[in-house]
C-alpha cells in the first residue's frame, strides 16, 4: 500500500524522509553500533509495534551477533501522550548479564523510553544502550537521550516505516509527516 490511497481516504500527507534516506541511515547505525559492540554479543529488545520494520533492517545491517526478544508498552491514545506507561507484552528471555540494545521507533516525550530502561536496569542488564530511528526532540519530558539516532526532527505527527497513526500507515515505506486528516484536524 502506498501514499496515494491515503490521500484518498482525506489524509494529507507530507514526505519527510524518503526509503533511500531510511536505508542509508540504517546502514550507517549498522557500523555505529558495530563498532560500538565489537568482540561482543547484543541482545536486541524491540519495542513493539513500530519498531519491527527498523529492526528488521537493522539487525541485518549489523556485524555482530545479536538475539531478539519483543516488549509491548502503551503510552499512547490517538496522537496525544497519556503519561501512562503499561507492559502490554513482557519480554521472554531474561536480561541479567546481557549486552541490551533497546530499538525504538521513535522517541517523543521520552516517557516509554525512560520506563523500560528502568526496568532493564532493575532486571540486572550489564549495559543498555538505546537506538531510535528518529528522535523527535521538541516535546521531551524525560531526560532521556538515545546512543544511536538515525534522523532527529522538532515536531509533527509522523507515520510509515512503522509508525502509525491508530495503527494505519505502518507500511509505507518513507515517513511522512500528518498535515491533516480527514476530520480536518491535525494528527
Ligand atoms: P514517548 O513515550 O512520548 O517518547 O512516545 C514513544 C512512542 O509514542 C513511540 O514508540 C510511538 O509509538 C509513539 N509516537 C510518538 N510520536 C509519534 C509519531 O510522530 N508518530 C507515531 N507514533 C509516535
Amino acid at each position: 500500500m502506498e501514499r496515494t490511497y491515503w490521500l484518498e481516504q482525506g489524509f494529507n500527507l507530507r514526505e519527510l524522509y524518503s526509503r533511500d534516506r531510511i536505508a542509508a541511515e540504517v546502514l550507517r547505525l549498522g557500523k555505529e553500533i558495530s563498532a560500538a559492540y565489537a568482540g561482543e554479543k547484543i541482545l536486541v529488545v524491540v519495542v513493539l509495534n513500530g519498531a519491527v520494520f527498523f529492526a528488521a533492517d537493522l539487525v541485518r545491517a549489523l556485524r555482530v551477533p545479536v538475539e531478539m526478544d519483543f516488549v509491548k508498552l502503551s503510552s499512547y491514545e490517538g496522537t496525544a501522550t497519556t503519561g501512562n506507561v503499561l507492559i502490554k507484552k513482557d519480554l521472554d528471555k531474561s536480561v541479567d548479564g546481557r549486552h541490551v540494545l533497546v530499538v525504538e521507533d521513535i522517541v517523543d516525550t521520552g516517557l516509554t523510553l525512560t520506563f523500560l530502561v528502568d526496568l532493564l536496569k532493575k532486571r540486572g542488564a550489564k549495559s543498555l544502550k538505546i537506538c531510535t530511528l528518529v528522535d523527535k526532540t521538541e516535546r521531551r519530558l524525560a531526560e532521556i537521550n538515545a546512543d544511536f539516532v538515525g534522523i532527529s526532527c522538532t515536531g509533527g505527527f509522523l507515520v510509515g516505516y512503522g509508525l502509525d497513526l491508530d495503527e494505519s500507515m505502518r507500511e509505507l515505506s518513507a515517513i511522512y509527516e500528518v498535515i491533516e486528516t480527514p476530520s480536518g484536524g491535525d494528527a
